[in-house]
């Protein structure tokens, strides 16, 4: 039997395997950025991951940056997601929301004229789509010192929403050039306050966000994922001793807190393997691994993966995205649905809770 289908604990969960379904923004949130019973349906399809960490979801307005992307600071969103946790765990599924501070990856028009902001105030490259077409991103202003704690309260928030509706727990999102890895980018944060300049300056705002968050709601239903050298979202980071000390400050930082996880978004081969091997040591928890945009994941590289010790268990994307019943397949090594590119973004049903299962097909 493939390793892949070996269970496992992760925080305060049993899993039945070692693949889960990566965060995966689909910008169909409703009207206040609200979870609807599209979206419900959509993750109760999926249930069988064992494991959903779902699309990044905004801790407050100013965090938003995207189109149609849900959050948990409203009343309301709080009952979208109560829906999507309850249709989940009516299918026996563990659910957490990715908390995505969108930070600077973000226009005012997608979020009612809210503020935008960064570490400093270097505006990312590219466009954003917005309702009346691409723009270019904002000209994000950067908080003062004395604002920080504000922003990690936001987390706190949207972290205590997140238990209130009803999920299962949160995965902090600083990977892939959003607010909290725009912390860590010296290319992005030119502070020269305690929160930039050293590696350790630039990992304390992360530190800080994972500790008040686990404090708030319990380490244990408490994910955190980073994506060390991932040049996206105009992240600048460089691989190198810089690099290194960076994310080992931030996994110094929280390795005694025993969070439920670490995701990597990273390769695990040269020239990553040295730092995620040194990170993984220094967690010393379960750590979920994926290695990229590049191929889909497949269950031959979630057995390579596994093989090569760094990951617990791998965090598949796509493939999820079109077989809601991804697991039985894998399983029973049935065919595939193709994910359909055109349909990730944006829009109904079609491509999005419309991929048959094997049963329907
Ligand atoms: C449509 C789409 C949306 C994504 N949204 C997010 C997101 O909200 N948060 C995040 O951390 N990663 C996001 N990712 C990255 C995925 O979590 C994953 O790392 C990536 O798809 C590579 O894995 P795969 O080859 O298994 O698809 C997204 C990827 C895709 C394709």
């Amino acid at each position: 039997m493939s390793r892949a289908f070996e269970s496992l604990t992760i925080g305060r969960w049993q899993l039945p395997q070692r693949f889960v379904m990566a965060p995966l923004t689909r910008n169909r949130a409703g009207a206040g950025h609200a979870p609807t019973t599209l979206n419900a349906e959509y993750y109760a399809q999926r249930a069988g991951a064992g494991l959903i960490v779902t699309e990044g979801t905004a801790p407050s307005e100013v965090g938003q940056g995207y189109l149609d992307v849900p959050g948990l600071y409203t009343d309301e969103q709080v009952a979208g997601w109560r829906l999507v946790a309850d249709a989940v765990h009516a299918r026996d599924g563990v659910v957490v929301a990715q908390l995505m501070h969108a930070g600077r990856i973000a226009h005012a028009d997608n979020k009612d004229g809210a503020e935008t902001v960064s570490a400093s105030a270097v505006q990312a490259p590219g466009e954003m789509v917005t309702a009346s077409g691409p723009q270019a991103h904002d000209v994000p202003r950067s908080p003062g010192t004395d604002e920080i704690a504000g922003l990690v309260a936001d987390f706190v928030t949207a972290a205590r929403n997140a238990v209130e509706a009803g999920l299962d727990g949160v995965e902090v999102h600083a990977a892939n050039g959003y607010l909290l890895h725009q912390f860590l980018d010296p290319t992005i944060n030119l502070r020269d306050d305690v929160y930039g300049g050293t590696p350790e300056n630039r990992a304390r705002f992360v530190v800080e966000v994972v500790t008040a968050v686990a404090e708030a709601i319990g380490a244990d239903r408490v994910g955190l994922r980073l994506s060390p050298g991932h040049q996206f979202n105009g992240v600048g980071e460089e691989l190198g001793p810089d690099l290194s000390a960076t994310y080992r400050a931030v996994v110094d930082g929280i390795a005694p807190l025993g969070l439920a996880y670490l995701s990597l978004l990273a390769s695990p081969l040269e020239p990553l393997e040295a730092l995620v091997r040194d990170l993984r040591e220094r967690f010393a928890g379960v750590v979920l691994l994926n290695d990229g945009f590049g191929d889909l994941t497949t269950l031959k590289s979630v057995e390579n993966l596994l093989a090569t010790g760094l990951a617990d268990a791998v965090v598949v994307g796509r493939q999820f995205l079109a077989n809601p019943d991804l697991a039985e397949r894998w399983r029973t090594g049935a065919e595939l649905n193709e994910p359909d590119q055109a349909t990730f973004y944006g829009g109904g049903a079609e491509g999005y809770t419309d991929y048959p299962t094997l049963e329907a097909s």
